[in-house]
């Protein structure tokens, strides 16, 4: 009989392993959007977000950011370290686009003048919204001191792939991290990939991340490929 997993998501399966704080995440091929709302399946997906997360875990283990990944272990799987999940969405934007476009009416594209750090309540229910520190403190959804770290993480994270990927003429233009605690260690957890970031080609400004599932525009798999390839040159 097939292993029943801990959690399914709407990207990825959670299984237990045989060490006790290990678990194996498998990536799925499925793709959700506008919170369930517009569901789909983007070939390869899996695949490709699999191989692109390692990558970026990698990339920032190397720069001294404290993450749950151990290593790849098959086309689909990798295993983490387990963690209890802080219920907050960490947003980075660099530049105005999506839901802060709209919010503060800004035309997509128009560069912040410095980086900004959003908080989202984890929460499918109410929708993920918006929140800051007074809100994360009634709800006790993290302690103060967790929120100077994952804030402190966030803009350094942002530092060490906006750096990177310039160089692999890509523009960051916004992302989502998740964090959660091992050990009493607040560790980034989760994935960073095109299905978590908004990546867009530094010339062209071609948009080359889950944007063109949400909206329609098509090449969807090619996106994804692309990113792969500039950042670890592998042809999938
Ligand atoms: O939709 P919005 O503009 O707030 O998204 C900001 C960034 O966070 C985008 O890169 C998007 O892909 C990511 N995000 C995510 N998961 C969510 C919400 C946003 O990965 N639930």
């Amino acid at each position: 009989m097939e292993k029943q997993p801990l959690y399914e998501g709407k990207a990825k399966r959670i299984y237990s392993t045989d060490v006790a704080d290990e678990l194996l995440v498998y990536y799925k091929d499925d793709a959700t959007a506008f919170n369930g709302l517009k569901k789909g399946t983007i070939d390869s997906k899996g695949v490709l977000n699999n191989k692109i997360t390692t990558f970026f875990f990698d990339l920032l283990g190397k720069n001294g950011i404290p993450h749950h990944f151990i290593k790849r272990v098959s086309e689909r799987e990798q295993l983490v370290k387990s963690l209890k999940i802080l219920p907050v969405e960490v947003v980075v934007r660099n530049i105005a686009a999506g839901s802060l476009a709209k919010r503060i009416g800004w035309e997509e594209g128009r560069k912040l003048p410095a980086p900004i750090v959003e908080m989202y309540y984890k929460n499918d229910e109410l929708g993920d919204p918006l929140i800051n520190q007074h809100h994360i403190k009634i709800l006790e959804l993290a302690t103060e001191e967790q929120v100077k770290t994952l804030e402190e993480y966030a803009f350094k994270i942002n530092e060490i792939l906006t750096n990177y990927l310039r160089e692999k003429k890509i523009e960051l233009i916004d992302f989502k991290l998740e964090f959660g605690v091992h050990n009493g260690q607040v560790l980034l957890g989760d994935e960073i990939s095109p299905d978590t970031c908004r990546f867009w080609d530094s010339e062209t400004g071609e948009k080359l991340d889950k944007d063109r599932f949400r909206r329609d525009l098509g090449n969807v798999e090619d996106a994804y490929k692309e990113i792969l390839f500039r950042l670890t040159g592998e042809k999938a």
